[in-house]
């Protein structure tokens, strides 16, 4: 059985390199150009290290927390990664009856390959990601359907003003999907090509946005200080430190190496997330110390369902699931929330 041997993030990597086409292993893989930012995100949690405390009896862990008033099982969600139909049939359909079972929050992409009614009806705890269109009668119409499908907040990326730079995929000419698969949350025939990301998006979309819905609105992609500060400003209700896991402008600094400045600008007032090269509970101890509240995973999530589908997204959030406890617990901490800045070290 495909998940037999299956211990940790890196082995769902390499089986998932076995069973996928080349062509979807390196779409998924992939960063921009150089690819600089893909390796400076995982290496970024090589370079720090963890302090345990010693003797405070703090019990068995609680893992369990609260974002935007949401509940879920861990502080650990899948980040929305689109077309989960190059990895698994059942598609993002299978990724959402993994999260249910798991009690995590699955952030949707706008880029689905199953519609977010679809996918809500998997019962997951569910955000839906949103590319601001520029056509903004077909974004609102994608905001109210994610109302009505009882999705939890809307997550609206920020680092796309363009495509980011995929030389893997120009030598595939990977530029559209296969047939048989759509974007199904776009409308016509769901074509990758008429999806725009505009660089004339503005703050002034997102207050448009924020007079348009009462979801909370969470901004993912922000790097610099100064971006999270307007956040705030500007209303949004959380913020996701990422650079898109190294796919649009290549050779920004890790996200976590941007956590603690983002973390000290925004001073508490909404929650962070960061995604990036998370691998390991270890990793997710180290983003939580530094100022995240919770942290999201991209591609292991997408290397466990192109190797097992659901069954293989619920054992990558068990396996997260149990390295976070045991980091936590030999860090003497009894809640992730709990392990301090001073407990990681260069
Ligand atoms: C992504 N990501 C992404 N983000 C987003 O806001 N909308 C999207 O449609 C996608 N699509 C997408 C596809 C693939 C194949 C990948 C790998 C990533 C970025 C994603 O949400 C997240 O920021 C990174 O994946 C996090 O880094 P790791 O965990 O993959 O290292």
């Amino acid at each position: 059985e495909a998940l037999d041997d299956i211990v940790n993030v890196r082995d769902f990597e390499a089986a998932a390199r076995d069973r996928l086409n080349r062509v979807h292993y390196d779409y998924f893989a992939s960063g921009a150009q150089d690819e600089v930012t893909v390796a400076a995100n995982e290496a970024a949690f090589g370079r720090r290290a963890l302090i345990p405390r010693v003797l405070r009896g703090p019990g068995a862990p609680a893992l369990e927390t609260t974002l935007l008033g949401q509940p879920a099982s861990m502080p650990v969600l899948i980040a929305p990664t689109a077309f989960h139909r190059l990895a698994w049939p059942e598609a993002e359909v299978a990724t959402g009856r993994a999260a249910a079972a798991a009690g995590v929050i699955m952030i949707a992409a706008m880029l689905s390959t199953v519609t977010v009614e679809d996918i809500a009806a998997t019962g997951a705890k569910l955000w839906l990601q949103l590319y601001v269109q520029p056509d903004l009668a077909f974004t609102e119409s994608l905001v109210r359907r994610a109302e009505a499908a009882g999705c939890g907040a809307l997550v609206v990326t920020v680092d796309s003003p363009a495509l980011g730079r995929n030389e893997r995929g120009d030598r595939n000419d990977f530029h559209d999907l296969p047939p048989g698969m759509r974007c199904a949350n776009m409308g016509g025939d769901g074509h990758v090509r008429d999806v725009v990301l505009s660089p004339e998006i503005s703050w002034r979309h997102l207050d448009w946005l924020r007079r348009t819905t009462s979801l909370p609105i969470l901004l993912k992609g922000v790097l610099h200080d100064a971006d999270a500060r307007l956040a705030v400003e500007h209303g949004a209700d959380g913020i996701i430190v990422s650079n898109h896991g190294g796919r649009q402008l290549d050779t920004t600094p890790a996200s976590l190496d941007r956590l603690p400045l983002i973390a000290d600008a925004v001073a508490g007032r909404v929650p962070l997330l960061l995604d990036g090269g998370v691998r390991r509970g270890t990793d997710v101890a180290k983003a939580l110390a530094l100022g995240a509240q919770a942290v999201a995973v991209g591609r292991p999530v997408l290397w466990a369902l192109a190797v097992a589908g659901e069954a293989g997204v619920r054992r990558l959030l068990e396996l997260m699931r149990g390295e976070l406890a045991n980091a936590v617990t030999l860090l003497g901490a009894g809640a992730p929330a709990d392990v301090t800045r001073d407990q990681v070290v260069p």
